[in-house]
């Protein structure tokens, strides 16, 4: 009966340890803060827009998440590009993002996939604009 249970256990368990296994764990907003943007959000270095300012944010999330998101990962003045980290995905870039905006009375929340795509068309939209002043 014991040995029964456990069997039972394991088969049940086993889909959802594979499943753990085949997709690499994206990271949280806040981690990907942590880790990378607070070096120089945190102070706000070189005006860096602090999290927790409500006013540089609510000026910031007037742009709307798909436009501020995607400038942020372009790069815009002394923001480098991806927080200048290139092993950062695009979906880790913007939770951060969302997260800084929640820190500062935002609403705004992780990125699904609708709104990843909004972001990779406000991306090119920049790119484009950046080459046709010589700025890319
Ligand atoms: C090397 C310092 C540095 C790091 C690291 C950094 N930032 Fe920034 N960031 C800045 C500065 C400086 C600005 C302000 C740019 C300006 O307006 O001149 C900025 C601005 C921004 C903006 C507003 C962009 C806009 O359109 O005005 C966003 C969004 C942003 N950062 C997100 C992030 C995220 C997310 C990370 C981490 C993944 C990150 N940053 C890491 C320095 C940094």
């Amino acid at each position: 009966m014991i040995l029964t249970r456990k069997l039972l256990c394991v088969l049940l368990l086993s889909p959802t340890l594979a499943l753990a296994q085949s997709a690499p764990a994206l990271k949280s907003g806040q981690q990907v803060y942590r880790e990378t943007c607070m070096v120089c959000h945190g102070p706000g270095l070189a005006g860096a827009p602090r999290p927790g300012d409500k006013q540089a944010w609510g000026k910031l999330m007037a742009e709307g998440q798909a436009v501020l998101t995607a400038h942020g990962w372009v790069g815009v003045r002394a923001m480098p590009p991806k927080g200048g980290r290139n092993d950062l995905s695009l979906e880790e870039f913007a939770r951060a993002v969302a997260w800084m905006a929640r820190e500062s009375g935002g609403k705004w929340q992780d990125p699904d996939a609708r709104l990843l795509e909004r972001i990779r068309g406000e991306e090119s939209k920049r790119i484009e604009q950046l080459r046709k002043s010589g700025k890319g």
